[in-house]
């Protein structure tokens, strides 16, 4: 593991535990740790007062031991990660044996850095393993190649196994790899449960019709007679019953076009009481929800002491970014990391554009020099899907920022004039949950590829 995995594996167990990423104090200490430093450098290093230093890192080992599940401290942090690191390598060897012919690339057929793992301790975290395990994962779409998310599977599965958190929302822009990033978790994870569900919420799914197959599902495997001839119990009754866990993909089909991010459409105000009910009562099962909107009383919920996470997916990294360019045939070009950085690590959009650049032939490298930005046709298509569901407000916000160069602060888009201030603040809030617009410090920004989808729509 090389010095930014090691920062990144410790920003998610610090998130994992926190609800906040690590600080500069804090990573400042993790990378003069790991190169050996004492506290006096690192405080020299950082001008800052060495006890301050001390104490800051005297609470960060805390947190770490507790996600680690040992004692670590700076002198042992090193070996502590790089066991880590061995016990990631062998769960991928057993969990290899264990599913025969099951297709996970990266553990045989990729280098080491875009290996997928399996996180420490997981299947012993939860040692009263269920008797037998009841799984419909009929609508759970099949894992092609898998690269890179090793930080994220080890969230997610520390926030369902070991925190039992009741309800996850898994958030990012399209194509970003939500689905993808869940099904690996679900094949990792599933024995740990006794029912494990897989729907994809599209416009046929009510709540009546969702609850009738859940229940369907579970009077089924407790082989009672016909459902129909049963009382139908609500379906909190068997999350409480039984550990279960249920991932709803494409939960964004529960909500409008044309409104802010979040808003049920009438047919499904339902739904609201029972994610509700999912967070307020107490159970042992999970509820995922894939999408990229998602509810808005789920989105507000970052707090540590709630049943509730909401982990927003980002790109890829360079070296997964790399391999999914050449599983697409472009294996050999010069900059194939101003590429991957300009589509934003965005499996889809790399595997779209790389498709393109094949097919016609086009010197990726005379593309990069003139910051050309390539939009496929289904590279379109798909953005327009989320396009087509903001609201005119968020569009006028959205044509405002692809005019900047540079991001720009919300006192400098109020200037334009068009917008009030209440307004704007709540289409910018509704575009971040919708992962369209990208916050750093007070700064708001588009991403290239979504500023030259807007450029290209007016
Ligand atoms: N970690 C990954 N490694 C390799 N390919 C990936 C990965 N994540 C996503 N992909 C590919 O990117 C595309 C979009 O992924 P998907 O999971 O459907 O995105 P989302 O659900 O966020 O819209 C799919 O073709 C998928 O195979
Ligand atoms: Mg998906």
């Amino acid at each position: 593991m090389n010095l930014n995995e090691v920062l990144q594996i410790a920003d998610e167990m610090v998130f994992a535990k926190t609800g906040q990423h690590l600080d500069n104090l804090q990573e400042a200490i993790l990378r003069g740790t790991m190169q050996g430093e004492k506290y006096t450098k690192i405080a020299e290093e950082i001008h800052c007062n060495e006890s301050y230093v001390r104490d800051v890192g005297s609470k960060l080992w805390q947190i770490l031991s507790e996600e680690l599940g040992e004692d670590v401290s700076k002198t042992n942090f090193r070996s502590a990660i790089e066991r880590l690191q061995v016990s990631i390598v062998s769960h991928l060897e057993q969990h290899h044996n264990k599913i025969g012919s099951f297709n996970i690339c990266g553990e045989t057929l990729h280098s080491p850095d875009t290996q997928n793992s399996h996180p420490p301790n997981q299947e012993t975290s939860n040692p009263k393993q269920p008797q037998t395990s009841h799984q419909d994962l009929s609508e759970m779409p099949e894992l092609g190649d898998f690269f890179d998310r090793t930080p994220q599977l080890q969230t997610l599965t520390t926030w369902i196994l070991q925190q039992n958190s009741r309800l996850i929302a898994l958030t990012g822009i399209s194509g970003i790899g939500k689905t993808t990033l869940a099904v690996q978790l679900v094949q990792q994870i599933k024995e740990e449960f006794e029912y494990v569900i897989w729907c994809s919420i599209d416009a046929s799914h009510t709540l009546d019709e969702f609850e009738h197959k859940l229940i369907q599902f579970f009077s089924q495997s407790e082989k009672l007679d016909s459902p129909t001839n049963q009382k139908r119990l609500p379906v909190i009754k068997y999350l409480q019953k039984h550990r279960c866990l249920i991932v709803l993909d494409d939960v964004h089909n529960l909500f409008c076009s044309g409104e802010l991010a979040g808003k049920y459409k009438p047919d499904y105000e339902e739904y609201r009481s029972l994610f509700k009910q999912i967070e307020k009562l107490s159970h042992k099962s999970c509820f995922m929800l894939i999408g990229w909107e998602q509810p808005r009383e789920v989105t507000q919920f970052k707090n540590q002491n709630t049943p509730i996470r909401t982990l927003q997916l980002v790109g890829l990294d360079i070296a997964a970014g790399r391999e999914i360019l050449r599983d697409c045939g472009l294996e050999e070009i010069d900059n194939s990391e101003a590429l991957i950085h300009r589509y934003e690590g965005n499996p889809l959009w790399l595997k779209s554009v790389a498709t393109l650049i094949q097919e016609l032939g086009i010197g990726a490298t005379e593309l990069l020099l003139d910051d050309t930005i390539l939009l496929p046709e289904d590279l379109k298509d798909v953005l327009q899907q989320q396009f087509d569901r903001t609201s005119e407000l968020e569009k006028q916000v959205l044509s405002l920022l692809a005019t900047e160069n540079q991001p720009v602060n919300f006192a400098k888009l109020l200037q334009h004039g068009q917008i009030s201030s209440s307004d704007l603040l709540n289409a910018l809030q509704s575009l971040s949950r919708r992962c369209w617009i990208e916050k750093q410090a007070s700064l708001y920004t588009l991403s290239p590829v979504l500023k030259q989808y807007i450029k290209t729509r007016q």
